[in-house]
């Protein structure tokens, strides 16, 4: 069986193809485009002006996914109907649905943060329940639990903004541009020498005896601190290294306090992973290190994998294939789509 995926939910236009063999898959093309260049500019993502570039990029980035998959038969075809940006989710959809009624193939409708964390079943599918997953992205901190395969239930979630947001608000007090995220792990990276300045955040909620996350303190934290810092000080080289290593670890802090305390509670046999923040280094050296000690195992897709992909969203048409239709006016954008 071979499934076309088809990601539009926010600014990236993807398309993954993927070959099911007897429970083996196998990539056959996974193709992002990148809006970056333009979204930088205006320092996030502007709605109507990425579903322009989706409708741009959309037939480009499918001729591109079918001629390195070596033009495959297609069996079924599979689009994220939400969460997301609902005009640009639409544009999508819109396209996948023209493209299923020309091969007359069934479409099926995915939720975005499911296939986050189903990604992680791309190379292991002996995944033992119940796992705690956390996906962590510029949309969304989610922590839920998966007591059987494909059964949710949330435990907790941002009461504003996510962990990716945080990055990229934080990374434009900085002066960098959208997105955020792998600019401030780089900075964090850098050598700063011996400095008597001395940087310290909160880490909101890390003690509070539930699963939700706050990010949106956080980023006011640093714009407080930046504010009242003199311009020879908040302009260095040395001060914007410092900033970026305390946020990313309060917010690595947080997230792993909050994640293995679910693990323990839920006796949680397996932690799964997903997102673009997931892709932080820092982050799954310090996931895999409190893991090991804990003694409990954790998925952590590829890099490529935790970003936004169309991949992830084939794979996870495979796990839903029975709701496949061809009655394609049934789905529709959700924009706040629930796991
Ligand atoms: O999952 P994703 O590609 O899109 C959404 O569904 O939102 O996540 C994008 C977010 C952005 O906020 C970006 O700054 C963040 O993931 N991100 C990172 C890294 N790479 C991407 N955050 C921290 N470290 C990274 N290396
Ligand atoms: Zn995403």
């Amino acid at each position: 069986m071979i499934i076309l995926g088809i990601d539009t939910s926010c600014d990236d236009t993807s398309i993954g193809i993927l070959r099911v063999k007897k429970k083996n898959f196998e990539i056959l093309a996974n193709i992002v485009s990148s809006q970056v260049k333009i979204h930088e500019k205006y320092g996030g993502v502007w709605p109507y002006l990425a579903k322009r570039e989706h409708k741009k990029n959309l037939p480009i980035v499918l001729k591109k996914a079918l001629r390195k998959a070596k033009n495959p038969k297609i069996d079924l075809i599979s689009v994220t109907k939400g969460p997301g940006l609902e005009p640009c989710l639409w544009e999508g959809i819109n396209f996948a649905k023209s493209l299923a009624k020309e091969k007359n193939l069934p479409l099926v409708g995915i939720n975005h943060i499911e296939a986050h964390i189903l990604i992680n079943f791309l190379k292991n599918l002996k995944i033992k329940f119940p796992a705690v997953c956390l996906v962590v992205s510029g949309g969304h901190t989610i922590l839920f639990l998966m007591g059987k395969f494909l059964k949710y239930k949330i435990l907790g979630q941002t009461r504003d903004d996510a962990a990716g947001e945080c990055f990229d608000k934080v990374a434009r007090i900085l002066g960098f541009s959208y997105p955020g995220g792998p600019k401030i792990e780089k900075l964090a990276k850098k050598k700063t020498g011996k400095s008597k300045l001395k940087i310290k955040f909160p880490r909101p909620m890390i003690h509070q005896k539930n699963y939700d996350f706050s990010f949106a303190g956080l980023k006011t934290a640093v714009l407080y601190d930046f504010k009242k810092r003199k311009k020879e000080i908040r302009g260095s080289k040395i001060y914007k290294i410092l900033v970026a290593r305390e946020v990313q670890q309060s917010i690595i802090d947080v997230l792993i306090e909050k994640t293995f305390r679910a693990t323990k509670f839920y006796k949680a046999k397996t932690i799964l992973l997903g997102g673009g923040v997931v892709a932080n280094e820092k982050l799954r050296r310090e996931f895999k290190k409190r893991a090991k000690k804990s003694k409990v195992k954790i998925l952590i897709p590829e890099k490529r994998f935790c970003t936004d992909n169309g991949l992830m969203i084939a794979l996870t048409g495979f796990f839903h294939k029975e709701k496949a239709t061809k009655n394609y006016g049934k789905i529709e954008a959700e924009a706040n789509l629930k796991i």
